[in-house]
Protein backbone atom coordinates (compact mmCIF):
# COMPACT_ATOMS: atom_id res chain seq x y z
CA UNK A 1 0.00 0.00 0.00
CA UNK A 2 1.32 3.44 -0.49
CA UNK A 3 2.51 5.66 2.33
CA UNK A 4 -0.01 8.45 2.55
CA UNK A 5 0.62 11.71 4.17
CA UNK A 6 -1.96 14.36 4.84
CA UNK A 7 0.13 17.45 5.55
CA UNK A 8 -0.44 21.09 6.29
CA UNK A 9 0.02 22.86 3.13
CA UNK A 10 1.68 22.35 0.10
CA UNK A 11 5.33 23.63 1.58
CA UNK A 12 5.48 20.58 4.54
CA UNK A 13 4.81 18.75 0.86
CA UNK A 14 7.38 19.84 -0.72
CA UNK A 15 9.83 20.02 2.17
CA UNK A 16 9.22 15.92 2.51
CA UNK A 17 9.82 15.79 -0.78
CA UNK A 18 12.67 18.21 -1.27
CA UNK A 19 13.87 15.68 1.73
CA UNK A 20 13.88 12.28 -0.11
CA UNK A 21 15.72 13.81 -3.36
CA UNK A 22 18.26 15.05 -1.56
CA UNK A 23 18.96 12.42 0.26
CA UNK A 24 18.58 10.18 -2.59
CA UNK A 25 21.52 12.50 -4.36
CA UNK A 26 23.21 12.12 -1.19
CA UNK A 27 23.31 8.33 -1.62
CA UNK A 28 23.62 8.64 -5.61
CA UNK A 29 25.25 11.61 -7.08
CA UNK A 30 23.96 10.42 -10.20
CA UNK A 31 20.81 9.75 -9.48
CA UNK A 32 17.97 9.39 -11.75
CA UNK A 33 15.02 12.23 -11.10
CA UNK A 34 11.53 11.58 -12.87
CA UNK A 35 10.33 15.11 -13.17
CA UNK A 36 6.23 15.95 -13.44
CA UNK A 37 5.57 19.47 -14.99
CA UNK A 38 2.16 21.52 -13.55
CA UNK A 39 1.97 23.39 -10.42
CA UNK A 40 1.69 20.64 -7.92
CA UNK A 41 5.58 19.90 -7.83
CA UNK A 42 6.77 23.74 -7.82
CA UNK A 43 6.72 23.15 -4.27
CA UNK A 44 8.88 20.36 -4.40
CA UNK A 45 11.77 22.36 -6.77
CA UNK A 46 11.59 25.37 -4.60
CA UNK A 47 12.20 23.86 -1.55
CA UNK A 48 15.21 21.00 -2.83
CA UNK A 49 16.85 24.49 -5.01
CA UNK A 50 16.67 26.07 -1.44
CA UNK A 51 18.28 23.18 0.50
CA UNK A 52 20.97 23.39 -2.38
CA UNK A 53 21.40 27.25 -1.91
CA UNK A 54 21.70 26.76 1.96
CA UNK A 55 23.70 23.67 2.19
CA UNK A 56 25.52 22.59 -1.10
CA UNK A 57 25.38 19.18 -2.29
CA UNK A 58 27.45 17.97 -5.32
CA UNK A 59 24.43 18.29 -8.45
CA UNK A 60 26.41 18.11 -11.51
CA UNK A 61 26.13 14.03 -12.50
CA UNK A 62 22.47 14.30 -11.57
CA UNK A 63 20.20 12.79 -14.46
CA UNK A 64 16.54 13.96 -15.31
CA UNK A 65 13.79 12.72 -17.08
CA UNK A 66 10.58 14.48 -17.82
CA UNK A 67 7.12 12.45 -17.55
CA UNK A 68 5.68 14.23 -20.87
CA UNK A 69 5.81 16.57 -23.36
CA UNK A 70 3.39 18.66 -25.77
CA UNK A 71 2.78 17.97 -29.12
CA UNK A 72 2.62 20.60 -31.58
CA UNK A 73 3.68 23.70 -29.83
CA UNK A 74 6.41 25.86 -31.73
CA UNK A 75 10.06 25.31 -30.47
CA UNK A 76 10.85 27.11 -27.54
CA UNK A 77 6.88 27.44 -26.59
CA UNK A 78 7.09 29.06 -22.78
CA UNK A 79 4.65 26.63 -21.87
CA UNK A 80 6.27 23.97 -23.38
CA UNK A 81 7.60 21.40 -20.98
CA UNK A 82 11.06 21.73 -22.22
CA UNK A 83 10.68 25.39 -21.39
CA UNK A 84 8.79 24.56 -17.98
CA UNK A 85 11.31 21.69 -17.06
CA UNK A 86 14.84 24.75 -17.79
CA UNK A 87 12.57 27.02 -16.06
CA UNK A 88 11.76 25.55 -12.78
CA UNK A 89 13.84 22.96 -12.48
CA UNK A 90 17.32 22.76 -14.41
CA UNK A 91 17.95 26.57 -13.57
CA UNK A 92 16.72 26.55 -10.15
CA UNK A 93 18.65 24.03 -9.29
CA UNK A 94 21.80 24.25 -11.27
CA UNK A 95 21.43 20.63 -13.49
CA UNK A 96 23.43 19.97 -16.38
CA UNK A 97 20.77 20.73 -18.91
CA UNK A 98 22.63 17.84 -21.06
CA UNK A 99 21.37 15.18 -18.16
CA UNK A 100 17.70 16.29 -18.71
CA UNK A 101 15.20 15.10 -20.85
CA UNK A 102 12.01 15.58 -22.69
CA UNK A 103 10.33 13.48 -24.45
CA UNK A 104 10.63 14.40 -28.33
CA UNK A 105 14.50 15.60 -27.47
CA UNK A 106 16.74 14.52 -30.31
CA UNK A 107 14.23 12.05 -31.96
CA UNK A 108 14.36 12.13 -35.54
CA UNK A 109 10.45 11.23 -35.67
CA UNK A 110 7.44 11.76 -33.72
CA UNK A 111 6.68 7.92 -34.37
CA UNK A 112 9.96 6.88 -32.92
CA UNK A 113 10.47 9.45 -29.78
CA UNK A 114 8.29 6.97 -27.71
CA UNK A 115 11.08 3.83 -28.04
CA UNK A 116 13.80 6.62 -28.16
CA UNK A 117 12.65 7.78 -24.78
CA UNK A 118 11.93 4.50 -23.17
CA UNK A 119 15.67 3.33 -24.84
CA UNK A 120 17.43 6.54 -22.82
CA UNK A 121 15.84 5.81 -19.33
CA UNK A 122 16.69 2.05 -19.85
CA UNK A 123 20.16 3.37 -21.00
CA UNK A 124 20.43 5.68 -17.61
CA UNK A 125 19.61 2.56 -15.51
CA UNK A 126 16.17 3.60 -14.49
CA UNK A 127 14.41 6.16 -12.91
CA UNK A 128 15.01 6.33 -9.25
CA UNK A 129 12.84 8.38 -7.46
CA UNK A 130 9.40 9.52 -10.15
CA UNK A 131 7.47 12.89 -8.99
CA UNK A 132 3.91 12.67 -9.66
CA UNK A 133 1.01 14.93 -9.75
CA UNK A 134 -3.10 13.89 -10.91
CA UNK A 135 -4.98 14.97 -13.25
CA UNK A 136 -8.79 15.52 -12.36
CA UNK A 137 -9.55 13.00 -14.71
CA UNK A 138 -7.41 11.21 -12.72
CA UNK A 139 -4.27 10.66 -15.29
CA UNK A 140 -1.06 10.48 -14.28
CA UNK A 141 1.68 11.40 -16.69
CA UNK A 142 -0.93 12.51 -19.33
CA UNK A 143 -2.47 8.50 -19.24
CA UNK A 144 -5.90 9.18 -19.42
CA UNK A 145 -8.72 7.34 -18.33
CA UNK A 146 -8.39 4.04 -20.39
CA UNK A 147 -4.32 3.90 -20.84
CA UNK A 148 -2.82 0.07 -20.16
CA UNK A 149 -1.08 -0.29 -17.05
CA UNK A 150 1.35 -1.85 -19.32
CA UNK A 151 1.48 1.14 -21.10
CA UNK A 152 4.96 2.90 -22.74
CA UNK A 153 6.09 6.28 -23.64
CA UNK A 154 3.66 7.21 -26.55
CA UNK A 155 1.55 9.64 -27.86
CA UNK A 156 -2.00 10.06 -26.25
CA UNK A 157 -4.83 12.72 -26.96
CA UNK A 158 -5.27 15.00 -24.48
CA UNK A 159 -9.41 15.00 -22.92
CA UNK A 160 -11.00 18.21 -23.22
CA UNK A 161 -11.11 18.35 -19.44
CA UNK A 162 -7.74 18.20 -19.41
CA UNK A 163 -7.01 20.95 -21.71
CA UNK A 164 -9.83 22.90 -19.90
CA UNK A 165 -7.89 22.61 -16.74
CA UNK A 166 -4.42 23.60 -18.66
CA UNK A 167 -5.67 25.97 -20.71
CA UNK A 168 -4.64 28.54 -17.28
CA UNK A 169 -1.43 28.48 -18.44
CA UNK A 170 -2.39 29.48 -22.52
CA UNK A 171 -3.84 32.51 -23.61
CA UNK A 172 -6.24 30.53 -25.18
CA UNK A 173 -8.09 27.32 -24.79
CA UNK A 174 -7.34 26.97 -28.59
CA UNK A 175 -4.01 27.57 -28.14
CA UNK A 176 -3.76 24.24 -25.63
CA UNK A 177 -2.39 21.21 -28.12
CA UNK A 178 -4.31 18.08 -28.52
CA UNK A 179 -1.63 15.95 -28.18
CA UNK A 180 1.07 15.08 -25.79
CA UNK A 181 4.05 12.77 -25.45
CA UNK A 182 3.87 10.82 -22.46
CA UNK A 183 5.90 8.06 -20.13
CA UNK A 184 3.26 5.38 -19.94
CA UNK A 185 1.77 3.85 -17.13
CA UNK A 186 3.87 0.89 -17.27
CA UNK A 187 7.36 3.46 -17.51
CA UNK A 188 5.89 5.18 -14.28
CA UNK A 189 5.56 1.83 -12.69
CA UNK A 190 9.43 0.65 -13.25
CA UNK A 191 10.54 3.84 -11.22
CA UNK A 192 12.18 2.11 -8.19
CA UNK A 193 10.50 5.24 -5.77
CA UNK A 194 6.70 7.52 -6.61
CA UNK A 195 6.21 10.44 -4.79
CA UNK A 196 2.45 11.91 -5.86
CA UNK A 197 1.50 14.75 -4.80
CA UNK A 198 -1.92 16.31 -4.87
CA UNK A 199 -3.24 19.43 -3.45
CA UNK A 200 -7.03 21.27 -2.91
CA UNK A 201 -10.49 19.95 -3.35
CA UNK A 202 -10.51 19.09 -7.20
CA UNK A 203 -8.00 16.38 -6.75
CA UNK A 204 -10.23 14.56 -3.55
CA UNK A 205 -11.75 12.01 -6.24
CA UNK A 206 -8.68 11.60 -8.46
CA UNK A 207 -6.55 10.32 -4.61
CA UNK A 208 -9.35 8.62 -3.38
CA UNK A 209 -9.60 6.51 -6.60
CA UNK A 210 -5.96 6.24 -7.12
CA UNK A 211 -5.41 5.35 -3.41
CA UNK A 212 -8.48 3.03 -2.46
CA UNK A 213 -10.46 2.81 -5.26
CA UNK A 214 -10.91 -0.79 -7.83
CA UNK A 215 -7.61 -1.34 -9.87
CA UNK A 216 -9.14 0.02 -13.15
CA UNK A 217 -7.68 1.83 -16.35
CA UNK A 218 -10.46 3.63 -15.85
CA UNK A 219 -8.84 5.63 -12.90
CA UNK A 220 -5.30 5.64 -14.21
CA UNK A 221 -3.75 7.20 -10.83
CA UNK A 222 -4.96 3.55 -9.11
CA UNK A 223 -1.61 2.18 -11.49
CA UNK A 224 -0.06 3.20 -8.26
CA UNK A 225 -1.40 0.38 -5.99
CA UNK A 226 0.67 -1.99 -8.56
CA UNK A 227 4.03 -0.20 -7.06
CA UNK A 228 5.92 -1.31 -4.14
CA UNK A 229 7.32 1.70 -2.95
CA UNK A 230 5.19 4.91 -3.21
CA UNK A 231 4.28 8.02 -1.55
CA UNK A 232 0.96 10.11 -1.43
CA UNK A 233 1.66 13.75 -0.21
CA UNK A 234 -1.51 15.66 -0.01
CA UNK A 235 -3.34 17.94 2.15
CA UNK A 236 -6.61 18.04 3.73
CA UNK A 237 -8.51 19.28 0.84
CA UNK A 238 -7.04 16.33 -1.31
CA UNK A 239 -7.34 14.18 0.97
CA UNK A 240 -11.31 15.01 2.07
CA UNK A 241 -12.28 11.62 0.23
CA UNK A 242 -10.39 8.88 1.73
CA UNK A 243 -12.06 6.19 3.89
CA UNK A 244 -8.93 5.84 5.80
CA UNK A 245 -7.49 8.91 6.50
CA UNK A 246 -7.45 8.56 10.26
CA UNK A 247 -5.14 5.61 9.37
CA UNK A 248 -3.16 7.63 7.59
CA UNK A 249 -2.62 10.21 9.87
CA UNK A 250 -2.09 7.52 12.49
CA UNK A 251 0.79 5.87 10.03
CA UNK A 252 2.21 8.56 9.77
CA UNK A 253 2.28 9.81 13.26
CA UNK A 254 3.65 6.33 14.76
CA UNK A 255 5.83 5.60 11.92
CA UNK A 256 9.54 4.37 13.21
CA UNK A 257 12.16 6.39 13.86
CA UNK A 258 14.27 4.60 11.25
CA UNK A 259 11.57 5.72 8.83
CA UNK A 260 12.58 7.51 5.94
CA UNK A 261 10.23 8.48 3.13
C1 LIG B 1 2.61 16.91 -15.68
C2 LIG B 1 1.75 15.73 -15.71
C3 LIG B 1 0.33 15.79 -15.26
C4 LIG B 1 0.09 16.76 -14.11
C5 LIG B 1 -1.40 16.83 -13.81
C6 LIG B 1 -1.70 17.79 -12.68
O1 LIG B 1 3.91 16.59 -16.12
O2 LIG B 1 2.17 14.71 -16.13
O3 LIG B 1 -0.08 14.49 -14.87
O4 LIG B 1 0.81 16.33 -12.99
O5 LIG B 1 -2.10 17.22 -14.94
O6 LIG B 1 -1.41 19.08 -13.09
P1 LIG B 1 -1.31 20.27 -12.05
O7 LIG B 1 -0.18 19.94 -11.15
O8 LIG B 1 -1.02 21.49 -12.86
O9 LIG B 1 -2.61 20.30 -11.34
Amino acid sequence: MAEVVIVGDREEAGELAAGAIRSLITRRRDAVLGLATGSTPLPVYAALARTLREDPLDVSAVRGFALDEYVGLPAGHPESYRAVITREVVEPLGLDPSLVHVPGDGSDSIETAGEDYERAIVAAGGIDLQILGIGSTGHIGFNEPGSSFASLTRIKTLTERTRQDNARFFDSLDEVPRHCLTQGLGTILRARHLVLLAFGEGKAEAIAAAVEGPLTASQPGSAIQLHPHVTVLIDEAAASRLQNADYYRYTWENRPSWQTL
